[in-house]
């Protein structure tokens, strides 16, 4: 193997089922990641194996205690936390609603919370509705001629009563990759907490929540090849803080148990562990021999991604780009560093679903909408014509699919 492989596409599709039948070119991957059957196999034995109340001291809920044990702290490690800094939740959504409330009674009226009009819904209405509860709400906007949000906007929002900054580390429409570092930074300077989303960013790149020095970040396992399941971390002091919003015998110390509304979905975090077999499999397979932990192993499978990605995006931007009566929202130059592979488009004239119901009769699977990123539909003007279409890919995508979607779109548009 060369110092820096490339991903053996082969090796990665037989890991997914669904890419087996080979019937149609998956281009949905922001609504959701295809899930190896690593993932399916290890909720398979946790529900045929120990599927019982764990912590007790017998031998089935001394496996569930294990099993469920170690996928916490693959997940936690995944991230670059530690396993009490994580609360596994149903969904983003949920997870910040519950945080809302939890963080509020730190909050005084009059303090202020910074959201953005380019974020998911996820990260945005939970944060506006303690508007209701004095707290003022500002909104971050982003600029109509690419989707950015600029620091210099947010440096003006910021002032001595802001308590916290909830931006997305990459939009789920435009693809855009925000410098949460910085972010946090500024943030920070001006003694505020910053929430960061990384849903859309997890199944692109690797989080690591320590170096971004963020309190808050979001991710949902079924973007990265898992479940649907739900990562927040938050960092120990704060959750310390925060209020806990569990029964009440579950005490302010319960660390992460404090941020949970009752017990877990055992099967599904469980299940959570495979999305480690996958990023192992793949690790094993290219880099043999490496002796790094998860978290490195991580970046190595992540550098992978990130070239295959590169190749992914060129024929589609470029196809786009060079029409006249199509807009895509966000960025069109700077390549993958900026920018994930996930396109999103108005065509002059045309209804984005005849659009995607024409694209599905040529076999690729994409979607129309708003994405539940409702404001930034509605701020650069489509709400109106039924939102935008939007094509997204991931590393198993090939570069094959690519070039006959990019065809496929030029000839159609
Ligand atoms: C960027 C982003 N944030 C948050 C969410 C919401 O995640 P969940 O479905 O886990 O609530 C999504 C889902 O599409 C998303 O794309």
């Amino acid at each position: 193997m060369p110092d820096t492989p490339s991903l053996d596409l082969d090796f990665v599709r037989g890991h997914f089922p669904l890419l087996a039948k080979n019937d149609f070119i998956f281009c949905d991957n922001a609504a959701g990641t295809l899930v190896p059957r690593s993932v399916a196999a290890r909720m398979t034995a946790f529900m045929t194996e120990c599927q019982v109340q764990p912590n007790n001291p017998y031998p089935a809920s001394e496996l569930a205690t294990a099993r469920l044990t170690e996928a916490k702290r693959l997940m936690a490690e995944m991230i670059n936390a530690t396993p009490e800094e994580v609360v596994v939740g149903h969904s983003t959504t949920n997870n910040v609603y519950v945080l809302s409330h939890a963080l509020r009674p730190l909050m005084r009226e009059g303090d202020e919370v910074i959201v953005t009009n380019l974020d998911h819904e996820a990260n945005n209405g939970a944060w506006r509705r303690l508007a209701e509860t004095g707290i003022t709400v500002k909104e971050w906007r982003l600029r109509p001629e690419n989707g950015d949000l600029l620091l210099e906007d947010l440096d003006a929002l910021l002032t001595d009563r802001t308590r916290l900054v909830c931006v997305t580390h990459c939009s789920n429409v435009t693809g855009t990759v925000n410098d949460i570092a910085e972010i946090a930074r500024r943030a920070h300077a001006a003694g505020a907490w910053i929430c960061a989303d990384g849903v859309a960013y997890g199944p692109h790149g690797r989080i690591d929540v320590k170096a971004l020095d963020v309190d808050i970040y979001l991710c949902s396992l079924y973007k990265i090849y898992g479940p649907h399941h739900a990562l927040m971390y938050v960092r120990r002091d704060l959750m310390l803080e925060a209020k806990g919003q569990n029964h009440f015998f579950i005490g302010e110390d319960a660390i992460p148990a404090k941020l949970n509304v009752g017990g877990h979905d055992y099967e599904v975090v469980a299940s959570t562990t495979g999305i480690a077999d996958y990023f192992d499999a793949l690790h094993d397979h290219h880099f043999p021999g490496s002796n790094l932990d998860f978290h490195g192993r991580l970046g190595q499978v992540y550098g992978l991604f990130a070239a295959q990605e590169e190749r992914l995006s060129a024929p589609i931007l470029g196809v786009l780009t060079a029409k006249p009566n199509v807009r895509v929202l966000g960025r069109t130059e700077g390549g993958r560093a900026v920018r994930a592979p996930t396109f999103t488009f108005a065509v002059e004239g045309r209804d984005p679903a005849e659009i995607v119901a024409a694209l599905g009769r040529e076999g690729i699977g994409a979607t129309a909408g708003h994405f539940y990123a409702y404001r930034i539909i509605e701020a650069l003007g489509h709400m109106d014509e039924g939102g935008v279409v939007r094509i997204s890919l991931v590393h198993y995508n090939t570069e094959e699919e690519a070039r006959r979607v990019a065809e496929t779109l030029d000839r159609m548009l």
